[in-house]
């Protein structure tokens, strides 16, 4: 019951304009450094380096909310485009993860097809991969349709499925052969289009999991939930699918000692590294989804 209040009350803080555009002046506060990786692209940089060397790779993802004018939507493009050119410089293992509303997805969808367009083509002369992030479910469809525009001229490009919606076990056999991130889902749905029972979107999730590595197709996997892991792990034993077919990705600053100790066992962990000053809507989902995380966020408040 507190729970699910504290994650209303987070989601909702989370849309707050006048807070999101207040942050950005207050630098990372209330422990948000814990979970995003600095205000700079080279701060991001020199924390990829840090993961790199404990053998994690990485995706960057330059934060951004509320993009209203096709100005700060070229803004956000030409950023990811100088994010993919400061990753090649500095020889770091990372690709890129984007939101297609950052890019202007609700102003014009030929603007936003053509700035991923730019940021794609810039990723395939560095031989790297985009990730296109999923956003609530008023936007899937679209989101899937420019995948599938881009998918037409690039293969660098994927995106994610979420397996609290229904529609999801869809779309993995549909997107058989492209590379997927599989995660639970972020978003506050309504009951007509997700599921509502924790169990059941985790049954969904491992449904989604073994169906697109049965399909033989590259499969991340995003998760901080340790039983989902020990069941992929056994799964892909079982199956025998090698590790080169799947990845198993975390947020930067979410359970480090597990993503060390995945490593070690020989597989590959990828960690999502957030950077910019629009850090507040993200800060405040993965207060959404982990309560506990609250305390930390307090403590930074208190400058303990
Ligand atoms: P969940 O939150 O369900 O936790 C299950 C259990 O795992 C907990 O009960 C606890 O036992 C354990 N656990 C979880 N977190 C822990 C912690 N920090 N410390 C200790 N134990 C912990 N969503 C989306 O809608 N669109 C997207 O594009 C993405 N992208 C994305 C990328 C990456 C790399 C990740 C990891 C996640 C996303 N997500 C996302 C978010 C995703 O949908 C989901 O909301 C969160 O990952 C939370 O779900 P989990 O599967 O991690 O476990």
């Amino acid at each position: 019951m507190i729970e699910a209040i504290s994650k209303n009350f987070f989601l909702a803080v989370s849309q707050s304009k006048p807070l999101n555009k207040a942050a950005r002046k207050w630098g990372l506060r209330f422990g948000a450094a814990q979970v995003v990786a600095g205000d700079t692209v080279s701060s991001a940089i020199n924390k990829v380096k840090e993961l790199n060397n404990k053998g994690l790779c990485c995706t960057l993802d330059h934060l951004g909310e509320f993009v209203f004018s096709k100005e700060e939507a070229t803004a956000a493009t030409n950023y990811c485009i100088q994010t993919l050119h400061a990753i090649a410089e500095a020889k770091v293992e990372s690709n890129l993860s984007v939101k297609m509303t950052q890019l202007g997805l609700d102003i014009d969808y030929d603007f936003c097809l053509n700035n991923m367009r730019r940021i794609v083509s810039t990723a395939k002369q560095y031989n790297n991969f985009v990730r296109i992030d999923m956003e609530d479910s008023a936007r899937t469809q679209v989101t899937l349709d420019l995948l599938a525009e881009l998918r037409k001229d690039y293969d660098n490009v994927g995106t994610v499925i979420q397996a609290y919606l229904y529609r999801s076990e869809q779309d993995v056999k549909d997107l058989k052969g492209i590379p997927l991130r599989l995660v639970k889902g972020a978003y506050k749905e309504p009951q007509q289009v997700a599921f509502q029972d924790k169990q059941a979107v985790d049954e969904n999730y491992l449904t989604l999991i073994k169906t697109h590595l049965l399909n033989g197709t590259y499969t991340a996997i995003a998760s901080h939930d340790h039983n989902i892991i020990q069941q992929v792990k056994e799964f892909v034993k079982k199956e025998n699918i090698p590790n080169s077919q799947f990845e198993f990705q975390m947020l930067y600053g979410f359970r480090n000692e597990l993503q060390q100790t995945l490593v070690q066992e020989g597989y590959k962990v990828r960690v999502y590294v957030p950077f910019g000053d629009d850090w507040f809507g993200y800060f405040m989902r993965r207060l959404a989804e982990r309560p506990q995380n609250v305390a930390f966020a307090f403590k930074g408040f208190f400058g303990a």
